[in-house]
């Protein structure tokens, strides 16, 4: 079994995903970032990532991580937090460890794109 099929396929993460953007918004250190974003497209992005990175059907078509991310001033503490909710979501869905550690060392890779503050 993928990673991708014991995440539970498509509905699995994108369940994920709605529920990783709930904690992320609800949590006043990260939620200024997200002030004006188009949630809905947002959260559409991310669950493609998540299933192509998860060994899924589907290709990532948002933009380049490094460009989305610019403008945004993100610090390493952030970034961590961030990764931090996407644990939690998955520990609470009772996702096994390993494969949370697996899930956030797929975003981790791309830590030197996204964060540009310290
Ligand atoms: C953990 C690794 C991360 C991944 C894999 C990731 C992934 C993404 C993806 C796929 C998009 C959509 C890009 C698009 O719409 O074309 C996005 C946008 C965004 N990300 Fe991240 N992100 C990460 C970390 C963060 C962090 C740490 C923050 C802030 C603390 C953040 C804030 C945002 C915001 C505000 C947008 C919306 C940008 C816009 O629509 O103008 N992201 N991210």
């Amino acid at each position: 079994m993928s990673l991708y099929e014991r995440l539970g396929q498509d509905q699995g993460i994108r369940a994920a995903v709605d529920e990783f953007y709930v904690r992320v918004t609800g949590d006043p250190e990260l939620k200024p970032y997200f002030d004006g974003v188009d949630m809905g497209r947002l959260r559409g992005h991310q669950a493609k990532l998540l299933i192509q990175v998860t060994g899924g059907p589907v290709q990532y078509d948002g933009r380049d991580l490094a460009v989305a991310h610019d403008d945004m001033g993100i610090t390493g503490p952030d970034f961590d937090r961030v990764v931090g909710h996407l644990a939690g979501t998955l520990e609470d869905l009772g996702v096994a460890q390993d494969d949370i550690g697996q899930v956030g060392a797929a975003l981790t890779a791309h830590r030197d794109e996204i964060v540009t503050a310290s």
